[in-house]
């Protein structure tokens, strides 16, 4: 099983709509490894939606949950599969926090693609939520670029591919 070649926890970050979520929970069912889902949690914890965190308290304040989080991921045993909120690498302290749980594959995709998969989604995503999608996609993509790129211990360009080809892809990188 090719988990035990790397026993660290596996992180995947990328940008809203790259398929975390689904790729996260593919390969924790088929390695029988516990899924950790960081904007589930929070959602759990506060018992609110993250569109009403950030209406009632903002942004920062959910920034904090994120970091919160990520403080207690660190004291926990792995190895687990972490999917994280899209904009979880861009503080610095949660980079550094983040290469203390594990591996980090960013899931790379292009605006378009992006834009094209937020379409149906921007109703429970505040980042997007009262903006041109195209242009608000690329502004933030922009911006976090660099953020994205130095969490990664791995960048994956992930094209047009399905979850499974994903799936096969990151197993393959981890591959001995
Ligand atoms: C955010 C991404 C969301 C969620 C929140 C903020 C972001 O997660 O954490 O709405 O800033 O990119 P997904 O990437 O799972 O949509």
């Amino acid at each position: 099983m090719f988990w035990r070649s790397c026993m660290k926890s596996l992180i995947l970050e990328g940008f809203m709509g790259c398929g975390k979520s689904r790729i996260a929970k593919g390969l924790a069912k088929k390695y029988n490894l516990e899924l950790i889902d960081t904007d589930e949690i929070i959602e759990d914890e506060q018992k609110k939606r993250i569109s009403d965190i950030f209406e009632d308290e903002g942004e920062e304040a959910f920034r904090d949950m994120e970091t919160s989080l990520l403080k207690r991921l660190c004291k926990k045993e792995g190895p687990f599969v972490l999917s994280l909120g899209g904009g979880m690498p861009c503080r610095e302290e949660n980079r550094r926090l983040l290469k203390e749980i594990g591996t980090v594959v960013y899931l790379k995709a292009s605006p378009e693609v992006l834009t094209g998969r937020l379409e149906k989604g921007v109703e429970k995503r505040p980042m997007l939520k009262g903006h041109d999608l195209k242009q608000r996609v690329s502004q933030l993509l922009t911006e976090r670029r660099d953020a994205y790129e130095e969490a990664a211990d791995v960048v994956m360009d992930i094209g047009l591919s399905d979850p499974d080809t994903i799936v096969s892809m990151i197993e393959k990188e981890f591959l001995l």
